[in-house]
């Protein structure tokens, strides 16, 4: 079986698979982080805008800045309602486009695991927000088989197929979360794990949901392998007295203050 990268082309596809899953941790992760109104924020890896739509949407930033490598996401993010206070633009989370202390806040969603170096990455984030401002993140628990999808997963690799993955999944991790943040001296270091529940309308919502998030690596396989991973998934996932598949998934997340 060939490596797979994960490539993110699809704003669309995205929104579908992930960014559902992104606003239900998101609303949960802003809530705690209880940010004070009229803030400048960086998004870092911002994506197709799902998350950042919720800073608009609950924190009323006086400005959110996207950052994403991906241009295919950001025309899906361009397009959201975020009412002029958003600009969305390529980069990436190594070199942050900002001078140093010139921000409130820098917030990482489902991307730390993304980025190659982590503790680069958060150095960036705390390079660019002002001394007492807030650097926080939150992130799917990889190696604590918190992924959405995580049951796909499990029978993709029952069967042997090798499942793409972000290059530091463990960088999820809370002991490391709180590792990367004090290592690049951020104060004040708190840490919460979030469960979030996804109801799809029925099975085959949950499936065509689940074909378009693993679609590269379906393509790999034999149609009768997909098969018994679509029969095993709906064994896994019962469904309640209305035809519904709830599913869970549980992310990590972590804030602290500049010093
Ligand atoms: C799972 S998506 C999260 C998108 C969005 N934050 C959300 O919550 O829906 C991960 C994002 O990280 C971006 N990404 C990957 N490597 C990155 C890097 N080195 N710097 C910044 N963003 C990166 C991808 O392009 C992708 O949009």
């Amino acid at each position: 079986m060939t490596e797979q990268k994960i490539h993110f082309d699809d704003g669309a596809a995205y929104e579908r698979v992930m960014g559902v899953w992104s606003r239900l941790a998101g609303a949960t992760f802003l809530d705690w982080l209880a940010p004070a109104r009229d803030l400048s924020w960086v998004d870092v890896g911002c994506g197709n805008g799902a998350f950042t739509e919720l800073i608009v949407e609950r924190c009323g930033p006086v400005r959110v800045h996207g950052i994403d490598p991906s241009e295919a996401q950001l025309v899906f993010a361009r397009q959201r309602n975020t009412s002029g206070v958003v600009d969305f633009q390529t980069g990436d989370a190594l070199a942050l486009p900002f001078t140093d202390s010139s921000l409130d806040a820098a917030i990482m969603a489902l991307v730390i695991f993304f980025v190659p170096e982590p503790a680069k990455g958060v150095a960036e984030m705390v390079r660019v927000v002002k001394p007492g401002g807030l650097v926080a993140a939150y992130a799917w628990d990889i190696p604590g088989a918190g992924l959405p999808y995580e049951l796909i997963v499990t029978e993709l690799r029952a069967l042997g197929v090798t499942v793409p993955m972000p290059p530091s999944p463990s960088a999820s991790l809370l002991p490391n979360l709180r590792q990367l943040w004090t290592g690049a001296g951020v104060d004040a270091v708190e840490l919460l794990e979030i469960t979030v529940q996804r109801t799809f309308a029925d099975f085959e919502d949950f499936w065509d949901t689940t074909q378009l998030a693993f679609s590269k690596t379906f393509a790999t396989m034999v149609p009768h392998d997909v098969d018994l991973v679509k029969a095993k998934a709906r064994t896994g996932l019962p469904p309640d007295d209305d035809g519904r598949i709830t599913y869970s998934a549980r992310a990590n997340a972590i804030k602290g203050r500049v010093r």
